[in-house]
């Protein structure tokens, strides 16, 4: 038996709540959420007679992100113990760039509580959307940006890349404070040994709301710095390839449009 739901809300406000999601929060007790869409809490509110918003709790200005969702976790699960089932239900995908649901997880299971993850649209999603991009097409790399600088991460220049997290680059701690344009030299400066001078990127900040449009700033990869006022939270980066990776293995090419060759690796 499920005990907590985990549950994204999508991107977009409430209107990307798959009918899934939504049977979910009819059915719950409780309803805690971190998401601050501008509808959220009125629509919760009419599936579910008990929602709590964790976002004050969770996030504190100075303090340790990872402190905050500890807390979050816990609350979820003290509420799983007393009155199952609940949803924790997430901006976007829950299991996707977000630690409290891998928290509520790990607790569940020793605890011996069911748990249902029930996907969202997510920002990858929603990006790829705003930027006319097939991941399958070249391929897609993600990371989280201060990750990219912690590991030195090394990136592959003819293959698009996500950077999540572009807005609090370079600290675990919370802050609702703008970027100085310095906050990015070390970014910029470790992209520089894989993408050319000049190399012209994206910030992409998809719809909160359907009414809205989605914010796509275009920029080279230097002037990053000039945008700092404007890189909130929410904006995720792309860096389009730098080139094309040619084919190599032509044989394999040919076969591809082989009726013989189809013959040989398919059973009649
Ligand atoms: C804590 S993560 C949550 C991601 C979310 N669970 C999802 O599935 O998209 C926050 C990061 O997701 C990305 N993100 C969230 N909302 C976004 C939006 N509206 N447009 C672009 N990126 C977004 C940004 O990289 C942001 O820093």
């Amino acid at each position: 038996v499920t005990a907590i739901f985990l549950a994204g809300l999508g991107i977009g406000s409430v209107t990307q709540v798959t009918r899934e999601v939504e049977a979910a929060l009819r059915a719950s007790k409780e309803v805690l959420f971190l998401d601050t869409g501008v509808a959220t809490r009125t629509y919760l509110e009419q599936l579910c007679p008990r929602v709590t918003d964790l976002y004050a709790e969770t996030y504190r200005a100075g303090k340790s992100r990872l402190s905050g969702y500890e807390h979050a976790a816990i609350r979820v699960v003290e509420a799983a113990l007393d009155h199952p089932p609940v949803a924790f239900a997430l901006h976007g995908h829950p299991l996707i760039a977000a630690t409290p649901p891998f928290l509520v997880r790990e607790m569940a299971r020793a605890l011996g509580l069911g748990v249902k993850i029930l996907p969202g649209v997510s920002a990858i999603d929603t990006v790829l959307a705003d930027l006319g991009v097939d991941p399958v097409v070249d391929g897609i790399q993600m990371f989280e940006a201060s990750d990219v600088l912690l590991r030195r991460r090394p990136l592959q220049a003819d293959v698009p890349a996500l950077l999540w997290q572009i807005g609090p680059i370079e600290t675990a701690l919370h802050s609702e404070h703008v970027a100085r344009p310095e906050r990015f030299d070390r970014f910029i400066a470790h992209l520089r040994r894989y993408y050319p001078q000049g190399h012209e990127i994206a910030a992409v900040y998809s719809a909160p709301h359907p009414l809205l449009p989605a914010q796509v700033l275009r920029f080279p990869l230097e002037r990053m710095g000039s945008h700092a006022a404007e890189l909130h939270h929410g904006f995720t980066l792309y860096v389009p390839p730098a080139f094309r990776r040619p084919v190599l293995d032509h044989e394999a090419a040919i076969r591809l449009y082989s009726a013989a060759h189809l013959r040989a690796i398919t059973a009649v």
